[in-house]
C-alpha cells in the first residue's frame, strides 16, 4: 500500500501533498504504467485522512492525465513516454546586490522630503472612494482618457504644444516606449542616437537587433554634418535640454535637423526629459511645435517631475502614425495601471502638478546654490571647475586627477559615494575627469556630507 508521511513544515494542503507525491512517483516510474492504485477508501484509511482528501488528489491526477479510471475496477497509472528528465541541479541565481551609499550623486532620485505624500494620499483616497468602474476595467490601450486629456492641457500650458488625446500613448517608461516605436516604424530602419547620451536606448536597439549609429555632439547639440553623413532614418535627440551636457539646441540647428527629416521622410524622436527643470530662462519651443510635416515623435516622462518609481512616460505621435499605431499595435494592453493613471490625472487637473514643479524648481535651485557655495568654500575648490549648473537637476564637476574615471568611481564607492562620470555616457570609454553630479535626491542636511566625501576623494 502506498504510504506518504506528511511533513510538519509543508505549506501544502494534505490533498495537494498526496497529489504531488503520486505525480512524482509516476514521473520517476516508481509507479509503473497501468499499475493499480489503492482504492480511495483503503488509501484514506492507510493515510488516516478523509475520503474527500483522496478523492481530490485522484481527481487532480485524472484531470492532468497522470492516471485513468475504469468503472468498477478503480484507478490506474497512465502510460506516458517521458523524455529523459535529467535530475534537477540546484540552480544558483544571481544575488540582488543593493549597495548602500552614504551619498548618491548618480541616481536621478527625489528626496522623500520633497514629494507631496499627503496630497497624493488624499487624492488616492478620493479616487478609491469613488469606486468608479473605470478603476477595475482594462485601461484603453493608449492610456486612460482623463490622463491623456490632462497631458494635452499641460503640454499646451507648459510649451504651447497643440495635441489631441488620440495622439498620446502612455507607457511604463521610456525604454518601453522605445520598443513600441521600433515596432511602429520598423526594424529595417537605421536608428541614430546622441553621443554622449542616454545609453539605455542603445541597449534597446541592440536587443532588438536594430542597426544604429552614434552621432557626436558639438556646442549646438547633435552634429548635423555627421547626421547627414550617416545612413540613419530615425534620430533620437533632446534639443531642449541634452542630458548630461545640458546643451540647448539653437533654432538654426533645429531647423536643419527638421529639414533633414523632411528631405528624406525620416523621423526625429524628441526626448524632452528634464525640460521642466531648466533653472534659467523660459521653456523652449519643442521641435514638435515647429514641425510642419509630421516628422517628430515627442516623448516625455514623469520620472523627473514626480519620481522615477512612477514608471509613467508618454509619447505624442504625429497623426499619420496614430493610424498606423492603431492598425499595427492595437492588441497591446496599456502597461500602466488605471489606478495610477487616474490619480495622476487628478493630481494634474487639480493644479497640484504645476505647483509641485514650481516648488521643486525653487527647492532644487536652493539645493544647487547651497551645494555650489559649500563646494567653492571647500579645500578642493582650486582643483575643480563647475559647468552646466543651470542645466537642470545636475551639474558637471571637472577635476584634475592622475586616476582613470573608473578608478575614481571605485574610490568613491569605497568611501560610500555613488557617482557617475561623463565618460559613462559615451560609446567608447575615455577619461573625462568629469563627474555628473545629480543633486535631486539630496536633502539640505546631506550637502555637508557630500562635500566632505568629495574632499576625501580628491585629497
Ligand atoms: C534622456 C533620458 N530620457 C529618458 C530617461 C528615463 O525615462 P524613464 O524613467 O521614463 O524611463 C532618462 C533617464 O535617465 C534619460 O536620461
Amino acid at each position: 500500500m502506498l504510504t506518504y508521511s506528511f511533513p510538519n513544515d509543508s505549506h501544502l494542503t494534505m490533498y495537494e501533498y498526496l497529489y504531488q507525491c503520486i505525480k512524482e512517483d509516476i514521473i520517476h516510474l516508481k509507479l509503473t504504467p497501468h499499475e493499480k492504485l489503492p482504492s480511495k477508501r483503503a488509501f484514506a484509511k492507510n493515510q488516516n485522512v478523509s475520503l474527500i482528501t483522496i478523492e481530490n488528489a485522484y481527481n487532480q491526477l485524472l484531470i492532468e492525465g497522470y492516471i485513468y479510471s475504469i468503472e468498477k475496477k478503480g484507478y490506474f497509472v497512465s502510460e506516458i513516454q517521458y523524455p529523459n528528465i535529467p535530475t534537477k541541479k540546484a540552480v544558483k541565481l544571481p544575488q540582488e546586490i543593493k549597495k548602500a551609499y552614504l551619498i548618491d550623486l548618480k541616481t536621478n532620485s527625489v528626496s522623500p522630503k520633497h514629494f507631496p505624500f499627503s496630497t497624493w494620499s488624499k487624492l488616492t483616497r478620493q479616487v478609491l472612494s469613488s469606486q468608479d468602474s473605470e478603476l477595475l476595467t482594462r485601461p484603453p490601450q493608449q492610456g486612460c482618457l482623463a490622463l491623456r486629456e490632462t497631458i494635452c492641457k499641460h503640454l499646451y500650458a507648459f510649451s504651447g504644444m497643440n495635441v489631441l488625446p488620440q495622439q498620446i500613448i502612455i507607457g511604463a517608461g521610456t525604454e518601453y516606449l522605445y520598443n513600441l516605436v521600433i515596432q511602429l516604424l520598423g526594424r529595417q530602419l537605421i536608428y541614430a542616437l546622441e553621443n554622449p547620451g542616454h545609453h539605455s536606448i542603445s541597449k534597446v536597439y541592440q536587443l532588438n537587433d536594430i542597426s544604429y549609429q552614434y552621432i557626436p555632439l558639438d556646442k549646438d547639440g547633435l552634429n548635423i554634418k555627421e547626421l547627414k553623413k550617416s545612413q540613419a532614418h530615425v534620430v533620437h535627440i533632446s534639443p531642449a535640454h541634452h542630458y548630461p551636457t545640458g546643451i540647448t539646441m539653437p533654432i538654426k540647428r533645429r531647423l536643419e535637423i527638421l529639414k533633414w527629416a523632411n528631405d528624406h521622410q525620416n523621423y526625429i524622436i524628441e526626448d524632452d526629459y528634464d525640460s521642466e527643470f531648466r533653472l534659467r530662462g523660459k521653456p523652449i519651443s519643442t521641435l514638435y511645435q515647429i514641425d510642419q510635416n509630421e516628422r517628430v515623435i515627442y516623448m516625455n516622462t514623469f520620472s523627473k517631475t514626480l519620481a522615477p518609481s512612477f514608471r509613467i512616460s508618454y509619447m505624442v505621435l504625429p497623426p499619420h502614425l496614430v493610424q498606423r499605431f492603431q492598425e499595427k499595435l492595437h492588441f497591446y494592453a496599456c502597461s500602466v495601471s488605471s489606478f495610477e493613471q487616474i490619480i495622476l490625472a487628478e493630481f494634474m487637473q487639480q493644479g497640484y502638478f504645476e505647483k509641485h514643479i514650481n516648488r521643486m524648481r525653487n527647492s532644487y535651485k536652493l539645493i544647487r546654490d547651497d551645494f555650489l557655495s559649500q563646494l567653492h568654500a571647500s579645500p578642493i575648490a582650486h582643483q575643480i571647475r563647475i559647468t552646466e549648473e543651470n542645466a537642470g537637476l545636475h551639474f558637471l564637476l571637472h577635476y584634475t586627477s592622475p586616476f582613470h574615471d573608473n578608478e575614481i568611481v571605485q574610490q568613491a564607492a569605497a568611501i560610500g559615494l555613488h557617482i557617475s562620470t561623463l565618460s559613462q555616457f559615451y560609446d567608447i570609454p575615455y577619461d573625462s575627469h568629469t563627474i555628473v553630479v545629480n543633486y535631486s535626491g539630496l536633502a539640505f542636511h546631506q550637502i555637508p556630507v557630500a562635500i566632505e566625501l568629495l574632499n576625501r576623494l580628491f585629497t
